[in-house]
């Protein structure tokens, strides 16, 4: 169990003992300096309000009826009726010595994670980086948790655009061109296409006529929109593997997989009196998404040609994802700017009971990612850029960069290691920063060895590492009894406790910028201790050596375990 958890259930026993009502919180954090301690309980302020009574006299009460034996050597009040609470060494110790129980929650939920589902008209871009790296971090930390997770790319094959891309792929194979060199360039053919539908009115009528034929399941439309698709989604899995993300083929739910239910999504809307005609169109208003007049917000369903919208898919989507795929929790990991389309598609789907109550549903929405300018992040030229190019770009600049430091890593060696330091660097970057708002994407901050970047603590990684490979010791059969002396010792111990606590957070709030913190603080904590305690300097007492080799090994660890729930490797060395 989490210390701070543990610390929890005490401080409250303790509290109901000196006879606080339940609801009053402990307050458990933890203590900003050593001298207030570890952890401090601040309950006893809010308690004495609500008791109307003296809260460093009710502090004391609550330490009378604290069971803290073993756990703690110190408790003080300090100021208003703060209560510090200052950990045992021994207790560390012997934490950090009970191996693991499995990071197992108690109640493991099936969540859906929807992520990246990006749309295949066109290649991917680095718009699509955000919701597939986030997406993905979120979904390795559910099921580190032991949750049961359900990846679902929610990719966007379906609608107008494919109407214009099968015309021109149709021209241009019968111009002779094969489809997969026709397709060669995605964004080379979209361009192609739109200049034809925009000049040519015989080729726009024919596209617009595709998509009809399309939705009603014409063979030569679809044997044309498959070669489409199995092409952008080819090139899609190449770039999920590059990126080190768990996407693949099994995970793909795309809007086409809808189809067959859309009607069905209406006729329930259309019978329980939710969707209503406007204009010819069936729409719904959902007063509970009210602008500040009272007008409620208006969600389309099906337009007057009869056609089915984006937010109807997701109706369906949701409908699959609880009804078949049994969710307890779904999360959406999309765009801010998608935050109207998502309210309004949880607020409908609960007003026509597709979703019960206690299945949750969460929009995980992320900002954007800007260039230097402060402006969306563009090529020169100010083309949008290819995620393709930009992780090609990555692994080029980190190459250089090991190059440059002079290791004396092999030609081979390096180019692995500068796919992961690359391709690191990038979603580190990425992944550190509070996903709400929108960040600069800077290349040299992200490649620095300096500071809170991936190649910081992959490095810091394989320095510990060495430690071992100095001593000519395996690390991963490695075992000694931890004794916590220096105050830096201390701090590490600390500092590796708090792991399963960050990951619950991240689990539940889904801001993968805290584990990010967390890894730099734990490297911060290593280097210091690394400073203070010698581990393979002459003179050192055997035990202490081997206690010290043991925190060394715990924190490399826990770096590790905590970059691959990023999607980010490690290596030995670089
Ligand atoms: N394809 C959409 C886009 O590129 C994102 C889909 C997100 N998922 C969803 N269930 N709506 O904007």
């Amino acid at each position: 169990m989490p210390i701070k958890e543990l610390l929890n259930q005490r401080v409250s026993a303790a509290m109901l003992a000196a006879g606080i009502p339940s609801e009053c919180s402990p307050l458990l954090a933890l203590s900003g300096k050593a001298q207030f301690g570890d952890y401090q309980a601040n309950g006893a302020m809010g308690a004495a309000k609500k008791m109307n009574t003296n809260p460093r006299d009710l502090a004391t009460k609550i330490i009378a009826n604290l069971d803290l034996d073993g756990i703690a050597d110190k408790l003080e009040i300090a100021g208003p009726g703060f209560i510090n609470i200052h950990l045992s060494n021994a207790f560390l110790a012997k934490q950090l010595q009970t191996p693991a129980s499995g990071p197992s929650v108690e109640t493991p939920q099936t969540v859906v994670v929807d992520y990246s589902s990006p749309n295949l008209a066109k290649e991917m871009h680095v718009g699509h980086l955000r919701s597939t790296i986030i997406g993905d971090s979120v979904a390795r930390v559910l099921e580190y948790q032991g949750h049961n997770v359900i990846r679902q790319n929610h990719m966007g094959d379906w609608g107008t655009q494919f109407g214009m891309l099968i015309a021109e792929l149709e021209q241009q194979l019968s111009e002779g061109e094969q489809a997969d060199l026709a397709l060669n360039d995605l964004e080379v053919f979209y361009q192609q296409s739109k200049k034809h539908f925009d000049e040519d009115p015989a080729f726009a009528d024919t596209a617009r006529a595709y998509v009809v034929k399309l939705q009603s399941g014409d063979t030569h439309c679809r044997t044309l929109w498959q070669k489409f698709i199995d092409v952008s989604v080819a090139h899609n899995l190449d770039i999920y593997q590059q990126l080190n993300v768990g996407l693949g083929r099994e995970h793909i739910m795309p809007e086409s997989a809808y189809n067959n239910d859309l009607q069905n999504v209406l006729d329930s809307l259309v019978e329980q009196k939710l969707a209503v005609d406007s204009n010819g169109a069936k729409v719904m208003f959902l007063d509970e998404l009210a602008d500040k007049n009272g007008e409620p917000s208006v969600m389309i369903i099906q337009k007057s040609g009869g056609g089915f919208l984006y937010a109807t898919s997701d109706l369906a989507a949701m409908r699959h994802r609880v009804n078949t795929l049994k969710a307890d929790r779904i999360i959406y990991s999309i765009d801010a700017r998608q935050s109207l389309h998502m309210k309004q598609v949880f607020a409908a789907a609960r007003k026509a009971h597709f979703v019960s109550a206690a299945v949750q549903l969460e929009h995980h929405p992320f900002g954007t990612m800007m260039g230097k300018d402060g402006k969306p992040f563009k090529t020169r030229s100010g083309g949008t850029v290819k995620l393709a190019d930009l992780l090609v770009e990555a692994v080029e600049r980190a190459e250089k960069l090991l190059r440059e430091k002079n290791t004396d890593l092999s030609a081979s060696e390096i180019s692995v290691i500068a796919r992961k330091v690359g391709i690191g660097a990038i979603k580190y970057a990425d992944l550190s920063k509070t996903r709400t708002n929108d960040y600069i994407f800077d290349w040299d901050a992200m490649m620095s060895f300096e500071g809170n970047t991936a190649p910081y603590l992959q490095y810091a990684y394989t320095r510990i590492r060495s430690i071992f490979r100095k001593a000519d010791i395996d690390p991963d059969s490695f075992l000694a009894t931890i004794s916590i002396v220096e105050p830096q010792e201390k701090a590490l111990a600390m500092k590796l406790l708090q792991f399963a606590e960050v990951v619950d957070q991240v689990a539940s709030d889904g801001y993968p910028h805290i584990l990010c913190n967390y890894l730099y603080e734990l490297a911060s904590a290593y280097m210091s201790f690394y400073e203070q305690c010698p581990v393979l300097k002459e003179g050192v007492a055997k035990p202490t050596q081997q206690s010290r080799l043991q925190l060394c090994k715990l924190t490399s660890e826990t770096m590790a375990k905590g970059l691959d729930l990023l999607g980010i490797d490690v290596m030995e060395k670089m």
